[in-house]
């Protein structure tokens, strides 16, 4: 294992197993310090020079009353798919534990979209057949905080502009239906969260999300992911979503590679130019 921790044209060979498509960060406008130097291919989470990227706070309690790592929204914060602010959005993400936090801090949270989806009762299933989400990156002015807070929201390049994606995605694949959605962080709660609900963080599409992302985050669907050096895991954002969690990054280094794999969203997506591509 501890020859693949650090071998960064392996993890580029790996990921290109997993789509036609590989993100290159140096060509999609990544900050240099978040790109590997030799492989732009890898995005670089870590927070050591040059990325400097701090870790997620901890949740508020930081145990839950059982003694245990919070999962659940909103206890639980920072879920998310990767990337879901394109169209079309990405498949697989490689993560590496080149140098990880020591077990017990900086894990990776995974809850399960296609059973989380199934134990849905029929009539909420119902419900959010059709809808679409509306997902944007977080540096907008668009997420739940900044719309609380008042911030006067960015003006958008039309390669910035929030996508829709749909609540329920059809996997390309399986053929199973999963949820598909963020919270606040990566959502635009101005006219969204959802298409088409009252917008903004007190109207029905907010709760309609908190609702969802409550039950899909519930600790029956969450694997939690404890590191060693040398991990490797690969998920599938069309049909899981993600949250990172606190590491003592006073006392603790650590050094993640990660790269995105794109090429197979779903005949939703079919023949669609690329929405973050500026023309
Ligand atoms: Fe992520």
């Amino acid at each position: 294992m501890g020859a693949m921790a650090g071998d960064a044209g392996l993890l580029l060979r790996l990921s290109r197993i997993f789509g036609p498509e590989v993100e290159n960060y140096r060509e999609t406008g990544m900050a240099a310090n978040m790109v590997h130097p030799e492989v732009p291919e890898i995005f670089v989470v870590s927070n050591t020079p040059p990325a400097l990227r701090q870790p997620p706070a901890l949740p508020d309690p930081p145990l839950t009353a059982e003694g245990r790592l919070p999962v659940q929204f909103p206890h639980r914060r920072g879920w998310h798919t990767d990337q879901s602010y394109r169209r079309p959005p990405p498949d697989v993400s490689l993560f590496l534990g080149v140098l990880p936090a020591p077990q017990g801090q900086g894990q990776t949270l995974f809850a399960d979209g296609t059973a989380a989806y199934d134990a849905l009762p029929p009539a909420m299933q119902a419900r959010i057949e059709g809808l679409d989400g509306l997902h944007v990156s977080s540096g907008h002015g668009r997420k739940r905080d900044a719309v609380l807070a008042g911030e006067v929201p960015k003006v958008l390049a039309p390669h910035q502009a929030p996508q829709r994606q749909p609540l329920v995605r059809l996997h390309p694949v399986t053929g199973r239906r999963a949820l598909y959605l963020c919270e606040y962080g990566q959502m635009d709660w101005l006219e969204g969260p959802i298409a088409g609900l009252e917008p903004g963080p007190h109207g029905a599409g907010g709760a309609l999300l908190t609702e969802l992302m409550a039950h899909l985050t519930q600790p029956r669907f969450v694997y939690v992911h404890e590191w060693t050096e040398g991990d490797l895991v690969i998920w599938d954002n069309r049909c899981t979503i993600h949250a990172a969690t606190w590491f003592d990054a006073d006392r603790v280094r650590r050094i993640m590679w990660r790269t995105t794999v794109s090429g197979n969203p779903g005949p939703a997506y079919a023949g669609e130019a690329k929405s973050w591509i500026a023309a």
